[in-house]
């Protein structure tokens, strides 16, 4: 277990983020064998600590999120905090235990900039969703999962490798990458922010829709 470092006060970042100095120590041709002592790009140093992917190695399914928020950063595990929450309710009302599955993020430091006492998510850079994949790429490679759910725009960029691809128009639908299904769907975070209930509801049901379809996939290949 990596030891924890209270959250700073200031993160690195300015805050329109225009104009980010990589910490001293960062190296983006680092090649780390251990997720800790990850300097690939400049979130390590506002962060807690890493936060690894957690579920069975055998898991057919893989869910990848964006990155740990607040509460993961803290306990350095994915999705326990509020969406984590909601993504337990969609899990279960699609008929998946998260016990089946392989939950991860495509950047493994939680990225935030300070609002008062608060740390406020912030949208990883691509070049951090770039310096991250190293680290997708091993748990794909180590991963038995053939289907996997992109949860949210900065997951389904991680995972097909292309920065300028759109999530709004291929919701619904199963893209095929490198042998493997990738089923995209709204983060839940997306669905717990969203104001008006009834557009709260269909990206709800959207996001539980994606996990069934993966369920299905999953199943149907084991036939
Ligand atoms: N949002 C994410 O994308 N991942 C987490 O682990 C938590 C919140």
């Amino acid at each position: 277990m990596t030891a924890r470092r209270p959250p700073r006060a200031e993160p690195s970042d300015d805050p329109s983020g225009s104009h980010r100095r990589e910490p001293e120590g960062s190296d983006p041709g680092q090649q780390p064998q251990r997720l800790e002592d990850c300097r690939r790009c400049g979130l390590w140093h506002d962060a807690t600590q890493a936060v690894p992917g957690a579920g069975p190695r055998r898991a057919r399914i893989m869910l990848i999120g964006e990155q740990p928020g607040d509460k993961e950063d803290l306990a350095g595990l994915p999705f326990v905090g509020p969406a984590g929450a909601l993504l337990d309710d969609a899990l279960r009302d699609a008929g998946v235990a998260r016990g089946d599955v392989y939950v991860t993020n495509a950047v493994k430091h939680f990225k935030w900039t300070p609002r008062g006492k608060r740390r406020m998510h912030k949208t990883p850079a691509q070049r951090e969703i770039e310096a991250c994949h190293y680290w997708l790429e091993r748990e794909l490679a180590q991963s038995g999962a053939r289907v996997l759910v992109a949860l949210g725009a900065t997951a389904l960029k991680a995972v097909l490798e292309e920065s300028g691809v759109g999530l709004q128009r291929l919701i619904g639908q199963v893209l095929e990458h490198q042998g493997r299904q990738v089923v995209p769907t709204y983060h839940p975070s997306f669905a717990l922010r969203v104001p008006d209930p009834a557009s709260r509801h269909r990206a709800y049901a959207a996001i539980v829709e994606a996990l069934r379809t993966a369920g299905e996939l999953a199943r149907a290949r084991h036939r």
